[in-house]
């Protein structure tokens, strides 16, 4: 199969690079050409685990290419994948489709035989619809098909979610597109991925119920995580105790400072206008929305009070910065909340992050920044970790409570027993659980 992936940022370029490793044929394009000349030395513009070799052996075997050329990408393509951003509009909250519809006009421009065009971006109910409208408009006389094909991945476990999703979700009804699709899918297919098809509109809302019951997960036990530190039990025990119903499954349920990232908050805040545009107000997405934007501040008043009450003077390390773990992206991160609510308290905030810090750099203002974690947490009155890197969790204890200047650390990812803290002599604030 020849496939044009138009848009290369984190979907269109894992899509692209694994669509190449099953061996189709796959042309990325992007409209900066920056990116475009940095990946073809391949330099890849993100850190995602992987990612840089399997780009490498697909581009050295001729399967992957990179070219700001939409139009010789097209042409010829069996498949062509739209994985441009969709942002959310700023004011209102809906999804940006601008670069959707321009990628669409682009498209339709040069449409050469029968073609399957497929959005891979995040896009709301009818935009397939819209999509279709504008290719016919362009090219009246063009054979093709618009179908939906949401992506599942998440960042920093994106090359194995995507070989091993858990379902594959086709939208079309239209026979040719289905069977174009299921040769793109053939691997997986054979692999026992379920594949799901459905009417077009049915795929682009699952994808969003999806992430919405996700946030809505996690949020249910951030709030259960804060009743636990009322009633004195543990919120680690209690996810366990009802994730072991399979009905409700154990995964999601890790009490933290609220989600961020580039999916979760766009998503559900785009949902929800969705649902208020067709007269079918999500209250329960729009609680969940309030609840989380207000979590990521008042993460910093426990910080502050584990301080004592107040933080003025005070030096505070911060570990981890990007939104999760194995990612450098740090779009709504819960520490660009966090650190800005300290310094509004008067602390002065010094960070470290494996991958984050250059991003970081670009949205935090008057923040110090550690080449590793000791150098962070040197002299600090107070250590706060925000991201779960794993590097974190085997720090030495001791040498930590020696280089504080107090011993309190304020644990937002419960990466360490509480008890274990608590016979070292560290003031241990976590979430949902005594402290
Ligand atoms: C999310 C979804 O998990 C993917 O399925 C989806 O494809 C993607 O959005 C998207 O729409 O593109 P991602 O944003 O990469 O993926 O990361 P997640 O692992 O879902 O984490 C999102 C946020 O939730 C992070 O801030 C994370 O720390 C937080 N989280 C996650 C928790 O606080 N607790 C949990 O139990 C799980």
């Amino acid at each position: 199969m020849r496939i044009a992936m138009i848009g290369s940022g984190y979907v269109g370029l894992v899509s692209g690079a694994c669509f190449s490793d099953f061996g189709h044929v796959v042309a990325c394009v992007d409209k900066m050409p920056v990116k475009i000349e940095a990946l073809q030395r391949g330099e890849i513009p993100i850190f995602e685990p992987g990612l840089q070799a399997l780009v490498a052996s697909n581009a050295q075997a001729g399967r992957l290419s990179f070219s700001t050329d939409l139009k010789s990408a097209v042409a010829g393509a069996d498949a062509v994948f739209i994985a441009v951003g969709t942002p959310s509009r700023r004011g209102d909250g809906f999804a940006d489709l601008s670069y959707v519809y321009q990628a669409a006009r682009e498209i339709a421009l040069a449409l050469d035989g029968y073609t399957v065009i497929v959005t891979k971006s995040t896009v709301p109910v009818g935009t397939g619809d819209e999509v279709e409208r504008i290719i016919r408009e362009t090219r009246p006389d063009a054979d093709f098909a618009v179908a939906s094909n949401p992506e599942f991945l998440r960042e920093g476990a994106a090359i194995a979610d995507f070989k091993r999703p858990d379902r594959i979700l086709l939208g079309t009804d239209d026979e040719r597109a289905i069977e174009v699709l299921k040769e793109v899918y053939r691997p997986l297919y054979l692999n026992q991925a379920p594949i799901l098809v459905t009417s077009r509109r049915t795929a682009e809302l699952t994808k969003y119920a999806a992430n919405a019951f996700l946030a809505t997960k996690i949020t249910f036990i951030n709030e259960m995580a804060d009743l636990c530190e009322q009633v004195g039990a543990n919120v680690q025990e209690v996810a366990r105790g009802i994730g072991l119903d399979n009905r409700i499954g154990g995964k999601f349920l890790h009490a933290g400072p609220g989600y961020g990232g580039s999916c979760f908050p766009k998503d559900t805040l785009a949902l929800m206008k969705t649902a208020q545009e067709y007269d079918a107000p999500l209250r329960l997405v729009e609680t969940v929305v309030a609840v989380n934007d207000k979590r990521k501040r008042a993460m910093a008043r426990k910080v502050i009070t584990a301080c004592g009450g107040s933080v003025r003077g005070k030096t505070i390390a911060v570990l981890g910065l990007t939104f999760k773990p194995n990612t450098d992206d740090m779009r709504d991160a819960p520490s660009l909340s966090v650190i800005t609510a300290l310094q509004d308290a008067g602390a002065r905030v010094r960070a470290y992050d494996p991958e984050g810090t250059d991003n970081a750099r670009l949205m935090l203002e008057n923040v110090d920044y550690a080449g590793d974690a000791y150098g962070c947490i040197e002299g600090a009155d107070a250590l706060v970790v925000v991201t779960e890197w794993d590097e974190f969790r085997a720090l030495d204890l001791d040498r930590i409570k020696q280089a504080l200047r107090e011993p309190v650390i304020v644990d937002l990812r419960n990466i360490y027993r509480t008890e274990d803290m608590h016979a070292r002599g560290f003031t241990y604030v976590s979430v949902g659980r005594a402290a």
